[in-house]
């Protein structure tokens, strides 16, 4: 059981306390990725409904020579919140002689691992971990001379961010990679809530199951007794926010307790587990020109479904 110092020092037991005790009640959706919240998200990626994944690696495979020349030789590339995808090897592919490519992940397990799996493939420049949460700051190791810095962030992982929250990572990232920098920044584009809802409310429940592991993951960590079949998964547009809402709606009256501490629920009320909005080109040249960021060039895929862009430090 946590005692009540061990809540002060444990960053998720204060998040669901605050969380809980809000109206409406929320979640920062960073919690959905434990080991099998992770696993549940690479499953997203793939189905059918999901098209941001396979949208965004057609547009980069489609564009990485083009991007990739403009950036320039002997770059650093530096992912943000690093995958061990396909979209980060279409890049190295394209590169003309790589300086360095920088993975920055928080766990460090995974970074480890594909920072392997890229030294069997890629012997002609150094791959240099960084282990750190990216919404904050961060320190790079040595990079080699002269090398120019180039950061990528796909995956419209920027629609989980809050409005300023993106203004303070567009901000530190301009820091961070000087006046010659380059980002290329993968967003997911405004539709209809017809595309939109089943893509986070899909057929088979992989998204439910990735949304309900919150609180299975609550109950396992911090010792809540959430009984998970009294609450469902919800996927909502909202469309004067431009973003689809994630949320775990009570089923009944009920309470759920943690610590000594009683969250009462009502019918029908809600958790509020994750925003994930969607961009216009206007939406993100916006947010660009407070940061330090002027958009170059956009790539976009037949159907305009996905966007990535190319951004040139101010
Ligand atoms: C990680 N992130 C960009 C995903 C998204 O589409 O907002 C997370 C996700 N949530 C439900 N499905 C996917």
């Amino acid at each position: 059981m946590l005692t009540k110092t061990n809540v002060q020092a444990c960053p998720f037991a204060r998040d669901l306390i605050d969380g809980l005790s809000s109206m409406p009640k929320s979640l920062p959706c960073q919690w959905l990725y434990d080991q099998r919240g992770s696993e549940l998200f690479e499953a997203i990626t793939e189905l059918p409904e999901y098209y941001p994944t396979r949208t965004e690696t057609k547009i980069l495979a489609a564009h990485a020579d083009r991007i990739m020349s403009a950036i320039g030789p002997q770059a650093a590339l530096i992912e943000y919140g690093a995958g061990a995808s396909i979209k980060t090897r279409i890049l190295l592919d394209a590169a003309d002689r790589l300086a360095t490519y920088v993975p920055i992940d928080v766990s460090a397990e995974f970074l480890i691992q594909t920072a392997d799996d890229l030294r069997q493939t890629y012997r002609d420049f150094a791959i240099q971990p960084v282990v750190a949460n990216f919404l904050a700051d961060i320190t790079l190791p040595a990079l080699p001379e002269h090398a120019s810095r180039t950061g990528f962030f796909p995956g419209s992982t920027i629609g989980n961010l809050s409005d300023v929250e993106i203004q303070h990572f567009l901000n530190s990232a301009r820091q961070l990679l000087g006046a010659s920098g380059h980002f290329i920044l993968g967003y997911d584009l405004h539709k209809s809530a017809d595309i939109l809802i089943p893509a986070y409310d899909d057929a088979q429940g992989v998204t439910a199951a990735f949304n309900l592991n919150l609180l299975v993951r609550a109950n396992r960590e911090l010792g809540t007794d959430f009984d998970v079949t009294r609450f469902k998964h919800q996927a909502i547009w909202n469309e004067a926010f431009s973003r689809i809402e994630m949320h775990l709606v009570s089923q009944c009256r009920q309470s759920v307790r943690m610590n000594g501490q009683v969250f009462n629920f009502d019918v029908g009320e809600t958790i509020h587990t994750e925003n994930s909005r969607k961009f216009t080109q206007i939406s993100i040249e916006q947010a660009c020109l407070t940061s330090g960021w002027t958009v170059q060039e956009t790539f976009n895929d037949p159907d305009n479904l996905f966007a990535v862009a190319l951004l040139k430090a101010n």
